[in-house]
């Protein structure tokens, strides 16, 4: 796998990265009477041609952190880098030509089209917006990529609600990629398809990816996909990054009790090894983003919690070149070796909390229920994804 990239290489990134939702009382004299803490100070970057995999739970705050990462919505602090250059402070206008770089395919293949557009107009808007008339015209361009991407050019004319998912979802990716951008963030662009389409998807992305150098933060709450799309994974919990490393780092000695136990909840194909291997099950749901735990953010579910975790927050640390882990007590008895600096463990065995059934961690894993305060049917402004492109 990749060597520990150099921070220098990282074309997009995002440092200590917070975005806060206010939660308003009162019709006409709005009172900010709490605060939905979505994204709480994360830093993660990407380089080109490579896939970032960020994955968690459902409501631990990926969207936010992936429109935030492209100024689809104002951070609330922290700062972002592309190219080299500071775009923290750059107004939605100045951001329209970094638009021609900087994509998004969103989730939900049937909400993000809008339904009175004709694909042939949402897959040109891009170069309605950049005002590009590429030679042989526009819908030249855009019929070629749509046979790029696996869609018939002939249906130009047609509306989204005559294609399946999955070809809505390739009519997403034809409108991201048409002006070949250097980054694209995937919000779990194959978690609404059939599996037998998310294969197909992951390919497309993937000879996208090698043709066109893009690099890719891919969202997921799937290990399974990520695993299959990723160079380096993020693991986020209740809006902070709490392991990093390169994918093959991560499945071989995941440090984080989290990462463990989000591991353990996927499903092994071989019976066998399913039956007998070691299960970490989590208690409880997700904490309330408006009200965090105090100390660990994992402290509540957390099978090694110990005293100190309720009190003091453990910082993202480097622990092994390029594996960062915010824990006190990181999992290192299968490592073979002793973590060559960061937090020396010295983990006292407690007795295992109450637990839960599988099923029904994998179930809390997809939940949209307390995990979700305000859900994810948050209003939009009652418009489609694509409106910013
Ligand atoms: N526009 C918004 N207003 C208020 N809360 C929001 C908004 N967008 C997201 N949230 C909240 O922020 C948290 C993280 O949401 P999200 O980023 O969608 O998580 P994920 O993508 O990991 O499922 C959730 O609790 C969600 O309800
Ligand atoms: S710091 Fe403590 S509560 Fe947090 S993940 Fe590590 S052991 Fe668990
Ligand atoms: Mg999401």
């Amino acid at each position: 796998m990749t060597a520990p990239l150099d921070e220098q290489e990282l074309i997009l990134r995002a440092d200590n990265l917070v975005k806060h939702f206010p939660i308003t009382k009162g019709a006409i004299r709005k009172k900010t009477v709490g605060m939905v803490s979505a994204v709480n100070g994360i830093s993660i970057g990407v380089a080109h041609g490579e896939t970032l995999g960020l994955v968690g739970e459902s409501g631990c705050g990926k969207s936010t952190a992936g429109r935030s990462i492209l100024k689809l919505i104002e951070p609330t602090s922290g700062s972002l880098t592309f190219e080299g250059r500071d775009i923290t402070g750059l107004s939605r206008h100045e951001m329209v030509p970094l638009r021609r770089e900087l994509q998004m395919i969103f989730q939900d293949p049937f909400s993000s089209l809008n339904p009175r557009h004709t694909v042939g107009s949402i897959i040109s808007a891009p170069y309605q917006v950049q005002k590009i008339n590429p030679p042989g015209g526009v819908k030249k361009a855009v019929q070629e990529t749509m046979e790029r991407v696996g869609l018939n050019p002939e249906h130009y004319n047609r509306y989204p609600n005559e294609f399946s998912g999955g070809q809505r979802q390739r009519i997403g990716i034809a409108r991201a990629v048409t002006l070949q951008p250097k980054v694209v963030v995937c919000d779990e662009p194959v978690s609404a398809l059939d599996v037998s389409i998310q294969a197909q998807v992951i390919n497309l992305l993937q000879d996208l990816q090698d043709e066109f150098g893009i690099a890719y933060i891919f969202v997921a709450h799937d290990l399974s996909v990520v695993r299959q799309m990723s160079h380096r994974v993020a693991v986020m919990y209740l809006g902070s990054i709490v392991e990093m490393t390169d994918r093959d780092t991560l499945y071989a000695a995941p440090l984080h009790p989290y990462t463990h136990a989000l591991m353990s909840a996927v499903p092994v194909p071989d019976p066998q090894v399913e039956a007998t291997r070691e299960r970490i099950v989590l208690q409880g749901d997700l904490p309330s983003p408006i009200n965090l735990p105090s100390g660990c953010v994992f402290n509540t579910r957390c099978f090694r919690a110990q005293d100190r975790c309720r009190v003091e927050v453990p910082e993202l640390l480097e622990v092994t070149p390029g594996h960062k882990v915010a824990c006190f007590f990181p999992i290192t008895e299968g490592l073979g070796h002793d973590l060559i600096k960061g937090p020396d463990s010295g983990f006292v065995e407690q007795p295992t909390r109450e637990v839960q059934p599988p099923s029904e961690v994998i179930a809390d894993m997809e939940s949209s229920g307390s995990a979700r305060p305000l859900g994810a049917d948050y209003a939009r402004d009652g418009d489609y994804e694509e409106r910013d492109f």
